[in-house]
């Protein structure tokens, strides 16, 4: 398991509920702690690992000795938004790039933890701007979509690089092509099922 980079096809996918929380998963979401403890990430969705599943994990403080500021988001929905803010953000499949971004202040989520425990929470701050933004990746969303005309332009030469060491990549056969990575994706939708 890897954390994959802009634009890998895995964060474009519109990804598929979880049905079943057995010992793979929760192999799968302790090993996605880990890469995003070694990222210095505060949240890391199952696409940024090339896994198309409404998965997401989020320690605010990116502190792996604080195991009870873990939380595992199964199959999360946001059920209510509220007011505006605007911060800055970044993500671990876009690295070393950082922008502001406007998210609703408030939220409210529901979602399943690792016990198949359903949960709802209302958070504000980081919490809410973290939850939209992994929220986004099970949508095949990133936060540079969210960014306005003039961001999108600041941007742009930098996303032009990450899209161009992809391709190379890819034409050296370091990464598959994006119709061989989007089969394996589909592979594992049916394995799902
Ligand atoms: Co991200």
């Amino acid at each position: 398991m890897q954390i994959v980079h802009y634009p890998h096809p895995a964060l474009r996918w519109k990804s598929t509920p979880i049905t079943k929380i057995d010992q793979e998963l929760r192999d799968i979401v302790r090993e996605m702690f880990e890469l995003m403890y070694a990222a210095e990430g505060i949240g890391l969705a199952a696409n940024q690992v090339g896994l198309p599943y409404r998965l997401f994990i989020l320690n605010l403080t990116a502190d792996p000795n604080e195991k009870d500021q873990e939380h595992v988001f199964i199959n999360p929905e946001i059920l209510k938004k509220k007011g505006s803010q605007e911060a800055e953000e970044g993500c671990l499949s876009l690295p070393k790039l950082y922008h502001n971004v406007r998210r609703a202040e408030e939220i409210t989520v529901e979602a399943f933890d690792l016990d198949g425990t359903g949960f709802e929470l209302t958070v504000d701050e980081l919490g809410s701007r973290a939850i939209q933004h992994e929220s986004d990746h099970l949508d095949g969303v990133l936060f540079i979509d969210r960014l306005s005309d003039a961001g999108q332009r600041e941007v742009a030469p930098i996303v032009a690089d990450f899209e161009s060491l992809f391709r190379q990549n890819q034409a050296s056969g370091v990464i598959p092509p994006d119709e061989a990575i989007k089969a394996q994706l589909q592979q594992l939708v049916l394995k799902q099922k």
